[in-house]
């Protein structure tokens, strides 16, 4: 049995659980729940993964694969099912980049709460939080121009996941306001019993 260290907060974990459960692997995986900050690491975590994040999973030799792009790719190459991270051609180069568009929300998006949740307020900068915030909305312009299709890959996990988080902890971001096509898409993806089994309480 792999164990997979986790919280249930975490966008990053997120995409790992959804993957699983659409690639059937949730049978070969164990959730070992932690809470961390960047100021206050798990030392177990930590001697799985020096980094100290989430997801990490422990594999039945006792190694361990990070980060969350990796370990996708990792468990994509255990089932029978269609792949989620496609092989070859455009697919993958367009799956591959809405990854990273969707990550780099999320590192923006959780970034920012960590500044505005967990840092002193007077050692906040406010310049900082602002800069990332329009890293956000760009990036929603961009997959709000994009108008998602019916596919389910390690890209459009991702960017479900990243609008799932926004809607966690940025209810008062509006980010539906000007976007009806990736509030559209979003509806339909989240109705998917992955999303909805790992939503953030
Ligand atoms: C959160 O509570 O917002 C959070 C938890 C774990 C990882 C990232 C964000």
């Amino acid at each position: 049995m792999m164990k997979l260290i986790y919280n249930p907060a975490s966008p990053y974990v997120r995409k790992v659980r959804v993957l699983a459960i659409e690639a059937g692997l949730m049978n070969r995986i164990e959730l070992a729940n932690v809470s961390i900050t960047p100021v206050g690491p798990d030392e177990a975590l930590c001697a799985s993964n020096p980094i100290g994040k989430i997801p990490t999973l422990v594999l039945d030799d006792g190694g361990a694969l990070y980060d969350s792009r990796v370990i996708c790719e990792y468990l994509d190459g255990l089932h029978d099912n269609p792949r989620l991270f496609p092989q070859h051609g455009d697919a993958r180069w367009t799956a591959l980049r809405r990854q990273a568009l969707a990550d780099g929300i999320l590192d923006a998006a959780v970034g920012t709460r960590y500044e505005t949740f967990l840092r002193p307020e007077a050692l906040r900068w406010s310049e900082w939080i602002e800069g990332q915030m329009q890293k956000v909305r760009r990036s929603l312009d961009v997959l709000e121009d994009e108008t998602l299709g019916d596919e389910v890959d390690i890209g459009t996990i991702s960017v479900a996941c990243a609008l799932g988080y926004l809607d966690f902890r940025y209810p008062q971001e509006g980010w539906r306001d000007s976007r009806s096509r990736l509030a559209a898409w979003y509806e339909r993806f989240s109705a998917r019993a992955s999303m909805s089994e790992t939503r953030p309480e």
